[in-house]
């Protein structure tokens, strides 16, 4: 796991949307899996810049989005298709056809669930698939207790997640108590993983899943078990990694070599 640890959350979404954005250029067709929650709208908003300045194109790009609420229309304040659009498929030139996000509505959790991994398959899998972490060490909506091989599936959201996400419905009582969530295995399957942290109250959920054991009770700490996940954080979410200073040397060891790498053979 590459872990970069920027000085503050500005230059954590700039990192993050660099990385979407080189893989975009490289690959206009790209297979993006798409976050949502406050951490991931700097990124995007950051994206978009990019994306303007440089006349990126989005055009063939496919996207499968993590999560939604079981409940929410796609016009509900707080639904994440809602929110998909106003923070990233409104501003650039996506094919919302080629833009999938879970169906809260569903009647047929197991057909449409089913449905939605036969998607990804048939688009060729996810080349790159970005993720937040929740407090209780979550990746999407696999809560605590997930099993490390689950599916896109249903389910319940732990009361640590309903707070956190309290903020957004204005109460936790209208949060929605049941989701539609990629799984644990269905991300490990993305080709590379990009996780964006920021401030203190990640800290925790970051040090158990970069230095602690592989354990169903944080589902990202499967990411150790994946070839190529690049973590980026602030100060302030790296605080309780034991071995911070050890992965700041990797970073200056990899800019001493690609500096060298560039240099012309003598
Ligand atoms: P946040 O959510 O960015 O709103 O903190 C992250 C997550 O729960 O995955």
């Amino acid at each position: 796991m590459r872990v970069i640890i920027q000085p503050d959350a500005g230059a954590v979404a700039e990192k993050g949307a660099k990385v979407i954005a080189d893989l975009v250029r490289s690959k206009p067709n790209a297979v993006l899996g798409l976050a949502t929650g406050g951490t991931v709208v700097r990124c995007y908003e950051e994206l978009i810049r990019i994306a303007r300045a440089e006349n990126l194109d989005f055009s063939q790009v496919r996207t499968f989005n993590l999560d939604e609420y079981v409940g929410l229309d796609d016009d509900h304040s707080q639904s994440y298709h809602r929110f998909m659009r106003e923070h990233l498929f409104n501003h650039l030139n996506f094919n919302l056809d080629h833009c999938l996000v879970p169906d809260g509505m569903t009647q047929d959790y197991e057909a449409y669930c089913d449905w939605y991994e036969d998607q990804i398959r048939r688009a060729g899998g996810i080349d790159l698939q970005l993720l937040g972490i929740g407090r209780d060490g979550h990746i999407a909506f696999n809560e605590p207790g997930s099993s490390l091989g689950s599916r896109t599936r249903l389910k319940t959201l732990t009361q640590e997640t309903i707070e956190d996400n309290a903020r957004f419905f204005g109460s936790a009582d209208a949060v929605p108590r049941l989701a539609i969530t990629m799984g644990v295995g269905t991300i490990l399957e993305s080709r590379r993983c990009l996780m964006l942290a920021t401030g203190s109250s990640k800290a925790a959920a970051v040090g158990a899943m970069v230095e602690g054991p592989v354990t169903a009770q944080v589902t990202a700490s499967a990411l150790q078990l994946h070839r190529d996940v690049t973590l980026v954080i602030d100060a302030e979410a790296a605080s309780w990694l034991r071995r911070r200073m050890y992965y700041q040397q990797v970073e200056e060891a990899e800019r001493s070599l690609t500096t060298t790498r560039r240099e012309p053979a003598r």
